[in-house]
């Protein structure tokens, strides 16, 4: 882990961490950290980070969604949605280190079954990079039909990754 700046720091300490528990983190000692009480109860840094891209992931398919119902789909609004979608399904990958499921005692709507099948969920994270793809290209060829019916497909694929990497809501 890089030196993190005071900025980080802040962030980190505002999240509610201890100074022991910041050490930790600080020295790379993850593990260690979840044995103190303190780390149990605030969420370690990238599952907050993963968080976030989800919900932006969700507000960026919001907006698609409610473009394409409204009775004139703005495509300047739905284009760059669209990449932010398919920039975060690419980010994925990057948000699941070993030692942030709830195996290891952290707070998360994540199951476990991230780790134990890592080749299944990067199939679901490949099925959204695909779907958030064409997504992209029918929103860059303005045709709305097409992205009616596609952001069923996109849809889908949320879903197929929640129904076996994400708790039931
Ligand atoms: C490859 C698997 C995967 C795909 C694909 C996926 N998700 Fe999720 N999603 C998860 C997991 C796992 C969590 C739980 C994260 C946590 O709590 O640490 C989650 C959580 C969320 C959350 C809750 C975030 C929060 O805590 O507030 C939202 C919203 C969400 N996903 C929306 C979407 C949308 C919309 C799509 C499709 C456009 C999508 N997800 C696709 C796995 C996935």
């Amino acid at each position: 882990m890089s030196v993190p700046s005071l900025a980080d720091l802040t962030v980190r300490a505002r999240l509610g961490l201890t100074a022991v528990t910041l050490a930790l983190l600080v020295a790379g000692c993850g593990q260690q950290a979840g044995e103190t009480e303190t780390a149990e109860a605030s969420a370690p840094p990238i599952v907050v980070e993963r968080q976030e891209g989800y919900k932006a992931l969700g507000a960026s398919f919001k907006l698609i969604n409610d473009q394409l119902k409204s009775g004139s789909p703005d495509m300047a609004q739905i284009a760059p949605a669209a990449e932010r979608m398919h920039d975060l399904a690419q980010q994925i990958p990057n948000w699941f280190p070993a030692g942030s499921g709830p195996q290891d005692g952290v707070k998360t709507d994540a199951l476990e079954t991230v780790w134990t099948n890592p080749e299944g969920f990067a199939a679901a994270q490949q099925r959204l990079v695909g779907a958030t793809t064409e997504l992209q290209q029918l929103a860059a060829a303005g045709d709305v039909a097409g992205l009616q019916a596609h952001v069923r497909v996109v849809g889908a694929s949320c879903g197929g990754c929640h129904d076996n990497f994400r708790a039931e809501q």
